[in-house]
């Protein structure tokens, strides 16, 4: 199979634009000429998320493989996003592909695509605070929840993308000696710009989801002739880390313009 390459965004935030930066937009990644476009999250906010897929869909000729972000939650449920964006890939197969809802997409006999949303884990830093993030007010699963309840409820659903993304990475192993993996959310803090900073107590708890990492590692220790590439979000904050022989970890900045980030899947 011939290389092809898929260029890869993350946090574009697309509510914050107007119809021109958009449309200006748009023909950029169209002027790229990529094969695939590939989206790790936070593509617009939970309002817009439909309306914005289908106006990517429809305005680029590329196929999209995406996961959501926290943002993209924003003004429904988690349940209530999953059951619309599962009706909307529905109507456009062969084009749009949600990710978190496939064990793993093949793209070559070496290369494999896997991924799920993630979450925060609120196990570094001083998690007290996640109680006042903007997250709780607009996704109706934590604002139910009184305010001591919903760290733990971050952490059930961090635990539940988890596990998901286990069964994915095992199942892939198994036939392909590359992984990419999606998530939204960092699961290492070595890859943000936090760690040893004074407001790193403040935003660890919000930026990394330390059980994926820790899923990834030991998953990885019983494959070391395989590799796993993770990409990811949230952060808006740039960072490429090795975490292992056999990890590398990428974290996208926020910048919709970037030259370097195409990525040539063999
Ligand atoms: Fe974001
Ligand atoms: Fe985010």
């Amino acid at each position: 199979m011939a290389v092809q390459k898929a260029l890869w965004y993350s946090d574009l935030h697309l509510n914050f634009l107007s119809e021109k930066k958009l449309t200006l937009f748009i023909d950029s990644i169209i002027s790229r000429n990529p094969d695939l476009v590939w989206l790790t999250g936070d593509i617009t906010t939970g309002k817009k998320l439909i309306e914005h897929l289908e106006l990517l869909v429809n305005r680029l000729p590329f196929p999209i493989y995406f996961i959501i972000g926290n943002h993209d939650y924003w003004g429904s449920s988690i349940e209530q996003t999953h059951e619309n964006i599962r009706e909307l890939v529905k109507k456009y197969p062969g084009r749009l592909f949600w990710v978190s809802d496939k064990l793993s997409l093949p793209f070559s006999e070496s290369t494999v695509l896997i991924g799920n949303e993630g979450w925060y884990d609120a196990m570094l830093g001083w998690p007290r605070h996640l109680v006042f993030t903007w997250d709780w007010f607009h996704i109706s699963n934590f604002r139910a929840l009184g305010c001591c309840k919903r760290i733990t409820s971050f952490q059930k659903v961090a635990a539940d993308f988890t596990s998901k993304m286990r069964e994915s990475l095992l199942s892939a192993l198994n036939t392909h000696d590359h992984v990419y993996a999606m998530t939204h959310i960092p699961p290492w803090a070595e890859a943000t710009h936090d760690v040893g900073t004074f407001f790193g107590w403040f935003w660890l708890p919000y930026n990394v989801s330390v059980k994926m990492g820790m899923m990834f590692k030991e998953v990885m220790e019983q494959f070391p002739n395989k590799k796993l590439t993770v990409l990811c979000g949230h952060t808006h904050s740039k960072k490429s880390v090795q975490i292992s022989g056999n990890i590398n970890c990428h974290v996208a900045g926020a910048d919709m313009y970037r030259l370097d980030n195409l990525i040539e899947l063999a």
